[in-house]
């Protein structure tokens, strides 16, 4: 059965502008997520706490976090890699973090600069910082569906979901993924950890992301993680797509009936706020079909 209701984590602010070349005013940034928040999105990724020499997008993590009208009942993340990055974050106000990692070595090395034990250790450091703040611990798992093995990536979760991160994120990064190695990635995870402590981040690199989302939803996780307008194209594959737009997974839950308490016009008009700031065409279908209505 599906779920009746499902949580939709919006990444665009950190995850689809972070590989944008050129720098994004602070301004832009700070409007998108109040648009965002009047969409009724109900988390939304706000910025991350890394190091600016390898994110220089992300440098004005401070500025954009005491800009965003803070909605009531609204959660904005940010990414802390380290113990640094979450006290810096505790700073400037934020009441949840996520920290992001790897069940394949090669990933962990690229991405964070050290080995998944070693990624687990800083871990540690980082969500024992929060429980004693108090601060709500998201982690983002990088597993690359059908590369990575479904009992490396379940075995990782395990270790994280002791540690007592509060939802797991299972990113299918470069959209590899389809619906059988999802469904196997799953299996192995959902033995570990329990659904409600898990969340699906796909990529549509290869199109196959609501595919993979609706196979999530039938093993009974409600939690998605998207992208306004598909932003944050593949690194990999220059003009690929890359995160799921959270108009077209908008479109699919409701369609099937399933709540976001998501208003998909006002969700519209954020993807198109942004596209004409990046002077950039929408990866969303959607957007794209009700464009020639
Ligand atoms: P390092 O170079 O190995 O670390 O980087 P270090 O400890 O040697 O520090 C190097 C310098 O960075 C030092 O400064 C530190 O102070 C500084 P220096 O002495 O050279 O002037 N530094 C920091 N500055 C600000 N904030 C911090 C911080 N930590 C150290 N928190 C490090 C290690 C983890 C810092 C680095 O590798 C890093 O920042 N990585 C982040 C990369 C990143 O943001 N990647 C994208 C996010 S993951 C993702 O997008 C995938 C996801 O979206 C899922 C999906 O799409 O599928 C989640
Ligand atoms: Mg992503």
């Amino acid at each position: 059965a599906l779920p009746e209701r499902v949580k939709i984590v919006e990444v665009g602010p950190r995850d689809g502008l972070q590989n944008e070349k050129t720098l994004v005013p602070t301004e832009v940034k700070i409007h998108l997520i109040d648009m965002l928040s009047e969409a009724g999105l109900p988390v939304i990724e706000a910025t991350s706490f890394v190091s600016p020499k390898w994110v220089p997008q992300m440098a004005d993590q401070v500025e954009v976090m005491k800009g965003i009208n803070r909605r009531p009942g609204v959660s904005y993340p940010v990414l802390t890699p380290n113990l640094k990055g979450f006290q810096a974050a505790v700073k400037a106000g934020a009441a949840e973090v996520a920290i992001f990692g790897a069940a394949s070595e090669l990933f962990s090395k690229k991405n964070i600069n050290c080995s998944v034990d070693e990624s687990l250790q800083r871990f540690e450091e980082v969500t024992k910082a929060a429980k004693e703040a108090g601060v709500v611990v998201y982690i983002s798992l990088r597993c690359l569906v059908g590369q990575v093995s479904p009992d490396k990536v379940a075995q990782v979760a395990k270790r994280l979901y002791s540690m007592g991160c509060y939802e797991i994120s299972l990113g299918d990064t470069i959209g590899v993924g389809t619906p059988g190695g999802m469904t196997e990635m799953l299996e192995a995870v959902s033995r570990e950890v329990p659904v409600d402590a898990l969340a699906v981040h796909c990529h549509d690199t290869y199109g196959q992301a609501l595919a993979n989302i609706l196979i999530a939803l039938q093993m009974g996780i409600s939690v998605v993680d998207s992208s306004v307008a598909g932003l944050g194209g593949c690194p990999y594959a220059q003009g690929a797509s890359g995160n799921v737009a959270t108009e077209d997974v908008v479109y699919m839950l409701h369609g099937l009936g399933i709540q976001t308490g998501v208003d998909l016009p006002k969700l519209m008009d954020a993807g198109a706020f942004i596209c004409s700031s990046l002077n950039r065409k929408t990866s969303s279908k959607v957007a794209q079909a009700a464009c020639k209505l």
